[in-house]
């Protein structure tokens, strides 16, 4: 069986205070025993408290990127080790925004992915195609090339770290959501490919979470998909009566 995963990718929102309120909120409305892995990504400065927060729960806590380096001169940056220090030991690589407005190319994100596996780190690892792709019906060639460049170079082993986050760019903040069948046809394309470099035995293990416009309303329906194992969430993981309403969808 594989693991069936909620996580909350919460972006630049949230201070200090708003944190903990979420945070608090969450771990009454979700009980002691959600209907799945539960995972939230607050903003780095409040990782630590967000840990404080979380120690009598399940919920687990990501950091939302980090730098390749170990350690060294790059100003404004956070290491794996760093992470570690606090008690993170999951992270989100490769989200579309890091990808468009941060420069983040495959290679590099290949460079990500081995110091967060050198430090033993879970790797939620994101791609999906835009717009222009899914017109010009390139993406599975897109989506199959992300994949190939940001993480094919890792030793089997490594697939135990590493969770898949399908995010079609056009359906992330636009409301506009991959129908069940488009998230179940690029899901198995994935295992497939993955099925393909790794061997099945791989591919079945691997949990791929869909994210791109998940709601309360929608959530039941896409989860339902053989190949869909849970969902990365953004908007909606702000609120805790919907983020719930969500995990319990699974
Ligand atoms: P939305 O759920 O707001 O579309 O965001 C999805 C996302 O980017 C999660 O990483």
């Amino acid at each position: 069986m594989r693991k069936k995963i909620v996580a909350g990718n919460w972006k630049m929102n949230n201070n200090l205070t708003e944190t903990r309120t979420l945070l608090s909120e969450l771990k009454t409305k979700l009980g002691t025993t959600p209907q799945a892995k539960v995972i939230v990504a607050p903003t780095f400065t409040n990782l630590q408290s967000a840990i404080e927060e979380l120690s009598s729960s399940e919920i687990i806590v990501a950091a939302q990127n980090m730098h390749q380096a170990k350690n060294g001169a790059y100003t404004g940056e956070i290491s794996a080790n760093m992470l570690k220090s606090i008690g993170i030991e999951t992270v989100i690589l490769g989200h579309s925004e890091r990808r468009a407005y941060f420069g983040e190319t495959d290679e590099l994100l290949a460079e990500k992915v081995n110091a967060a596996l050198e430090h033993q780190m879970t790797i939620i690892f994101c791609f999906g195609e835009e717009l222009k792709d899914r017109k010009n019906s390139n993406h599975f060639a897109v989506v199959a090339g992300q994949l190939t460049k940001g993480l094919f170079h890792i030793k089997d082993a490594d697939w135990d770290n590493i969770v898949l986050a399908y995010e079609p760019v056009w359906a992330i903040g636009t409301g506009e959501t991959a129908s069940p069948e488009q998230a179940q046809e690029m899901h198995e394309f994935i295992r497939e490919t993955i099925a393909d470099t790794y061997g099945q035995a791989i591919a079945d293990k691997v949990s791929i979470l869909y994210g791109g416009s998940v709601k309360p309303g929608n959530a039941e329906e896409i989860f339902a998909k053989p190949d869909v194992d849970g969902g990365l969430i953004g908007g909606a993981s702000l609120d805790a009566e919907s983020f719930t309403t969500i995990t319990n969808a699974i």
